[in-house]
């Protein structure tokens, strides 16, 4: 069976964005891959966190994790810490991956200006996250759109790992693909306020974002001041119409009907009665998640999935550390 590795940060709440973009690829994906889907608080702290916060965010993504569907008997949820393998293969990567490569991440210079002092994990946050991804032997790796140099990079790594290290036509490493949903179902969800930067967790601004534990009333509110345009006309042009375009693709994600279906049911209608349909449409949806994630969070449960979670992460995650190790020469030879 092909395998799926899959993280997000404890940031903050994840957003509908991370929604679209990630979790909903994992929930479709799990019965027909070994999965893995992981909460990467390694990769949080390469910018300043509240230790309380960051814990109490760490329940709360794996709650959402159960929440939203995936299936813990078909997927194993870990943290990452708690798979000391992580950490350790980083450092390999580390040594085997310019500086040159690491400073023109995108991702990299953008975090990094809006730091006041950029620590050094800042910079090798892709090589953990290449670390993450190796270690389970990926095939494949379902990610939003902002991931895609990262991936890049991670299938380069691997390719002059196992040419440096492995002898002729043999592997070390796996190579992974990448798999970021079509523009128009939610690689890349925008902010509501501005409809031309990406959704994110970490934005000021919390009408900017709908985040997966908002109340129905505040996302109503939400969507209800997002920015459009003076047109008035629905319909899916991301260019010229950012701001409905967006709310077309959030709309199709969370029901059944494609884009194409929503311009033309709502080809007549003004704005306001969009908007209000497509406040229903996401709180509908939301309901039952909120129930199930009050559910777990805090349960015996989750910690039980989280701890079988590790376990099982650790086997697979410590053989391959032990063959990094052997082809660079790291210790002596098991
Ligand atoms: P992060 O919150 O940065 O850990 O991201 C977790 C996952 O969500 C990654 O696969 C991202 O690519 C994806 N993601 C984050 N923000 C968005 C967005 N606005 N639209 C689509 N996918 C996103
Ligand atoms: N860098 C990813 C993000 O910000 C999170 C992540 C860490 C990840 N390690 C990963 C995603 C491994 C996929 C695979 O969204």
């Amino acid at each position: 069976m092909e395998v799926i590795f899959s993280g997000i940060q404890p940031s903050g709440i994840p957003t509908i964005g991370n929604y679209i973009g990630a979790m909903k690829q994992f929930v479709d994906l799990q019965k027909e891959y070994k999965c893995y889907f992981c909460i990467v608080d390694e990769h949080a702290i390469t910018v300043p966190q509240d230790r309380l916060k960051l814990r109490e965010q760490i329940l709360q993504l794996a709650a959402l994790y159960l929440a939203v569907g995936i299936d813990p008997n078909q997927a194993d949820i870990f943290i990452q810490s708690e798979v000391a393998a992580h950490a350790e293969a980083a450092w390999i990567v580390q040594c085997n991956t310019s500086l040159g490569e690491l400073e023109r991440m995108t991702q990299f210079k953008d975090k990094s200006q809006k730091q006041v002092s950029v620590n050094a994990g800042l910079l090798t946050y892709p090589p953990l996250m290449v670390a993450d991804i190796i270690l389970y032997n990926t095939n494949l790796v379902p990610v939003g759109e902002d991931q895609k140099q990262h991936l890049e990079l991670t299938r380069d790594f691997v390719e002059r790992f196992n040419s440096r290290y492995a002898g002729k036509n043999q592997e070390i490493l796996t190579v992974p693909e990448v798999k970021i949903p079509e523009k128009n179902s939610g690689g890349r969800i925008m902010s509501l306020q501005e409809p031309t930067k990406k959704m994110s967790k970490s934005d000021d601004n919390a009408k900017g974002y709908i985040s997966m534990l908002d109340e129905p009333k505040v996302i109503a509110k939400k969507i209800r001041s997002a920015v459009t345009d003076s047109s008035g006309i629905i319909e899916y042009n991301p260019e010229e119409k950012p701001g409905i375009s967006n709310l077309l693709v959030i709309f199709s994600s969370v029901t059944d009907y494609s884009i194409e279906e929503l311009a033309l049911k709502y080809k007549d209608s003004g704005y306001a009665e969009f908007k209000s349909d497509l406040a229903e449409a996401v709180v509908t949806w939301i309901e039952p998640i909120h129930e199930r994630y009050n559910h777990y969070l805090n349960s015996e449960e989750l910690h039980e999935i989280l701890d079988n979670g590790a376990l099982e992460a650790q086997k697979v995650a410590n053989k391959t550390l032990q063959r990094m190790k052997n082809a660079v020469g790291l210790g002596r030879k098991p």
